[in-house]
């Protein structure tokens, strides 16, 4: 797979997030960036751009007054993701997100969605909330982190009230996957979604492998809580 950048970033934080997000992503699939599209500048913004289904593209866009900055829109739209997969970010000021994230994604379409494709859905933590739309679940095997949580505030919660599925269409949580008691991806053609809403057991089991990554690099400072 190639991996992708683009961003708009006025003041340099998106390009930051952009760059630092597929860095990251490199630095365990030993991969380079392959196109690096700075689209800032309006001469940068003539031409449209097409990916294959081999492209892996971090995308990112600051929040203008709660959106995605409308002089952008022209310009996204003629991106053609042609079945890559697109990470959409948005980097905002810490007042509020708002729809900019939803809008971003609108951009990422089912038609953008093509056989063995994996999404793992991120960012739906609570009723109202909606990354992807929801026919993208309707051809896909869905797992969870928690199928109660999930149904009441993940990405799942969506497609499940707007009858697009089934509760029961949600095949299994991870648990079940890690502990080989069922299959995830059953075909090389499946569309697979992780629907994940945060659980105890993610945040111990992140800061366990943090505390060890830093201690085996001598860096960080041991701090006293109760001090
Ligand atoms: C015109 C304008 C409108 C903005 N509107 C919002 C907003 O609605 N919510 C928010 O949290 N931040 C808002 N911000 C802050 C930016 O989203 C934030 O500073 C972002 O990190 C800028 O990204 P950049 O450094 O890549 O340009 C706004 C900034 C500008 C310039």
């Amino acid at each position: 797979m190639d991996v992708n950048i683009m961003y708009f970033s006025a003041t340099g934080t998106t390009k930051k997030i952009i760059k630092s997000l597929a860095n990251n992503f490199l630095e365990v699939t030993d991969n380079k960036i392959k196109k690096e599209v700075d689209f800032t500048l309006i001469h940068n913004r003539k031409e449209g751009i097409d990916f294959n289904k081999n492209d892996i593209l971090f995308i990112g866009v600051p929040v203008y007054a709660g959106r995605v900055p409308n002089i952008l829109l022209k310009y996204l739209n003629k991106i053609k993701g042609n079945g890559a997969f697109v990470i959409p970010v948005v980097v905002y000021g810490n007042r509020n997100y708002d729809d900019a994230l939803i809008e971003l994604n609108d951009i990422v379409k089912k038609d953008w969605i093509t056989n063995g494709m994996h999404i793992i859905a991120v960012g739906a933590d609570m009723a109202g909330k909606q990354e992807l739309e929801s026919d993208i679940f309707k051809d896909a095997r869905i797992f969870v982190d928690s199928k109660a949580q999930c149904i009441q505030r993940g990405e799942t919660r969506n497609p499940i009230i707007e009858e697009k599925i089934l509760e029961s269409d949600i095949q299994a949580e991870l648990s079940t996957i890690l502990l080989n008691n069922k299959k995830g991806r059953i075909s090389d053609k499946d569309i697979t979604i992780f629907d994940t809403t945060g659980m105890g057991v993610q945040d111990n089991t992140l800061a366990f492998m943090i505390y060890h990554k830093a201690l085996a690099l001598k860096i960080g400072k041991k701090f006293d809580f109760l001090g």
